[in-house]
């Protein structure tokens, strides 16, 4: 994957160093963008669906030159997406929230590189979810 570690891991630094948890916001953008996929988040409380969000996003930048960790891991998650009622058209979605929630929070730290990063490495990272799901469906089907 030919993503730029450095300025995720450098405009991360710039969003949390603003606020500590961003996931809160993600979600409320999302849900009010996105509302018909509100009802999928309900197997979990709405404060540990946000820790695991989040911490689910350090561990993926921590692991960006990790070809073989990141292929594994999310493939594993994008499986368990299939059981949550993911569909490969929300991936958009939550990437283009989870910009703008960056962006904002960033304000005037925020930089198009910043964001051309981002972009890259959420398509990536929902690439390597769907390969995972396309395996969960074939094994369904
Ligand atoms: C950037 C891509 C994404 C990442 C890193 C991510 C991460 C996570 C994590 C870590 C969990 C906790 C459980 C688990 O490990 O499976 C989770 C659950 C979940 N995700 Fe995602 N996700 C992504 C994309 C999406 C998309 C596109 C949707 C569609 C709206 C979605 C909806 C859900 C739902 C419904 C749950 C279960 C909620 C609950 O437990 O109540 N995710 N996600």
């Amino acid at each position: 994957m030919a993503l730029n570690p450095e300025l995720i891991r450098e405009s991360l630094g710039v969003v949390v160093e603003r606020e500590a948890a961003i996931t809160p916001h993600f979600y409320e953008r999302l849900f009010a963008r996105y509302p018909q996929v509100r009802p999928l988040f309900s197997r979990n409380d709405p404060e540990r669906q946000q820790k695991m969000l989040q911490e689910s996003i350090v561990a993926v930048v921590d692991h960006l030159e990790e070809p073989e960790w990141l292929a594994e891991t999310l493939g594993n998650m994008g499986m368990q997406h299939v059981d949550y009622g993911v569909t490969a058209e929300m991936y958009p979605w939550v990437a283009e929230c989870l910009l703008d929630t960056l962006a904002d929070i960033a304000a005037d730290q925020w930089s198009d590189d910043y964001r051309a990063a981002w972009e890259e490495a959420l398509g990536a990272i929902a690439g390597l979810m769907l390969a995972g799901a396309a395996k969960r469906e074939a094994a369904t089907s």
